[in-house]
């Protein structure tokens, strides 16, 4: 592939991704996690089983408390207009669904400022009607999504054991290589210090050994 060809690359992906988003409705599943204090997205996308065909839809979301045994109504959002039905969730809600269309095909809804109170069940239901040329058809789509708030992020314990690990062997290491250091630098001393007192008793004995028959030097290699 020619470098021209690379820098091609990035700019075809793109277009082919944004043609793709255009179209295409995919049915993700919502997050199921939410946090103390912060905001937590209500994911609902009902896509239109025949997407060419013309359609309206309206959006509305129950909840049903952790231990509570009914949902009751907390926002509707049709005409492109949203409204909160609960006071506990009042000024807490956003869409965060289709915008500028009545066409609704992602129904999602944001909750600001989650609280341990939010913990339970929500239903998301779509009442949708498909307009063709001589009638319409009217359906319906309900989903449920049951969320747990945790008091504060947390990590993965895997996440946190890594970490641990990495420290522990960056530490671990370190010590090793010192004591290697420390054993390497005092083998060589005393080695040293072996050699010295080694060939000063050799050249004691060759010294004596000359002095007694004169013959030393030629021995002493
Ligand atoms: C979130 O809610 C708590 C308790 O209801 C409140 O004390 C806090 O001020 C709120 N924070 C924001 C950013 O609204
Ligand atoms: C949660 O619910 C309890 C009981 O209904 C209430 O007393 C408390 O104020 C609520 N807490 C928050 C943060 O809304
Ligand atoms: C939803 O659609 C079903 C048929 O698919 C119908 O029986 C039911 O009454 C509808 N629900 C509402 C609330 O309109």
């Amino acid at each position: 592939m020619s470098a021209v060809q690379l820098l091609w690359m990035p700019l075809v992906l793109c277009v082919v991704h944004g043609g793709l988003s255009n179209g295409a409705c995919v049915e993700v599943d919502s997050d199921t996690e939410a946090v103390v204090g912060q905001g937590f997205k209500l994911g609902c996308i009902s896509c239109k089983m025949r997407g060419e065909v013309e359609a309206s839809a309206t959006v509305d979301w129950w909840f049903m408390a952790k231990g509570e045994s009914e949902f009751s109504h907390i926002y509707s959002y049709a005409d492109m207009v949203g409204m909160v039905n609960d006071e506990r969730f009042l000024d807490r809600l956003d869409w965060m669904g289709s915008k500028n269309t009545f066409d609704l095909q992602d129904g999602s809804i944001y909750i600001v400022n989650v609280t341990l109170n939010d913990t339970g069940t929500y239903r998301c239901y779509f009442d949708r009607t498909l307009t063709f040329s001589y009638y319409e058809y009217r359906t319906n789509t309900t989903k449920y999504i049951t969320i747990n708030v945790a008091p504060k992020a947390s990590r993965g314990m895997a996440s946190i054991l890594s970490e641990v690990m990495m420290y522990v062997s960056i530490i671990g290491l370190q010590l090793w290589l010192l004591v290697e250091m420390v054993y390497c630098y005092r083998k060589i001393a005393a080695a040293g210090e072996e050699a010295l007192r080694e060939s000063a008793a050799e050249y004691l004995a060759i010294a004596s050994e000359s002095k007694d028959n004169c013959t030393g030097v030629a021995v002493a290699e």
